[in-house]
């Protein structure tokens, strides 16, 4: 069984995709969702799922190992963001080498980096009078939004279109695509090793 942990920082609509396409999958588990909030509506969706749950705390992430140990003690082989605002510290990029997987609302490497999150993004491209946008699915280092596409969908821009229309193409291709790739990505390589996580 491949282990999954999914961060996600808000409503997680992506995160509930993915929960419910791999419901299916024999080989594939969603075994916690962990967030920077306490209030994220994810959280309320794993609690429906019966999935474990952690509210991460910056000292937590960024100066200790706790949250890696969390990790490590729930067998995880992979870390999925979804909606996930804090930078990946180096600690858990090496335990998790090519493991990490982020998605993104736009066709980066346009807009990207730090503060291009959520309708800041979609902003920028009706800004641009962009008539294409789309989503991408990236491995995670150590900057925002930086690391390996994996794969891209684009939607056609209407002139007509406000940034929350075209937010909602762009999420509608989140939904359709991401929990696919994960779970392709994920049956594609082996558990992760013990000595990868210890060591
Ligand atoms: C998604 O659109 C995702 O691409 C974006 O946050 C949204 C989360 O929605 N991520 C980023 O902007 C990361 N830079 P959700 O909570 O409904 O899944």
């Amino acid at each position: 069984m491949r282990r999954i942990a999914i961060l996600a920082s808000g409503t997680g609509s992506n995160a509930r995709k993915i929960v419910e396409h791999l419901q299916d999958n024999e080989f594939v588990e969603v075994v916690l969702i962990a967030s920077n909030r306490k209030s994220a509506k994810v959280l309320d969706m794993a609690s429906d799922h019966s999935i474990a749950t952690t509210v991460i705390t910056r000292s937590d992430f960024y100066q200790s190992e706790s949250f890696l140990n969390q990790l490590r003690e729930l067998d995880v082989d992979w870390i999925v963001l979804a909606g996930f605002l804090w930078l990946v510290p180096s600690n858990l990029i090496s335990a998790y080498p090519n493991r990490i997987v982020n998605i993104h609302p736009a066709l980066l490497p346009a807009y990207g980096g730090k503060g291009m999150y959520g309708i800041n993004v979609h902003k920028a491209v009706k800004d641009n009078n962009d008539n294409v946008s789309g989503m991408t699915i990236h491995l995670v280092n150590e900057n925002y939004d930086d690391g390996a596409i994996i794969f891209q969908g684009r939607t056609d821009i209407d002139p007509s279109d406000s940034p929350e229309d075209i937010a909602a193409k762009v999420l509608k291709l989140e939904h359709k695509y991401y929990p696919k790739v994960i779970e392709g990505m994920v049956m594609a390589q082996p558990k992760l090793t013990t000595s990868k996580k210890y060591f």
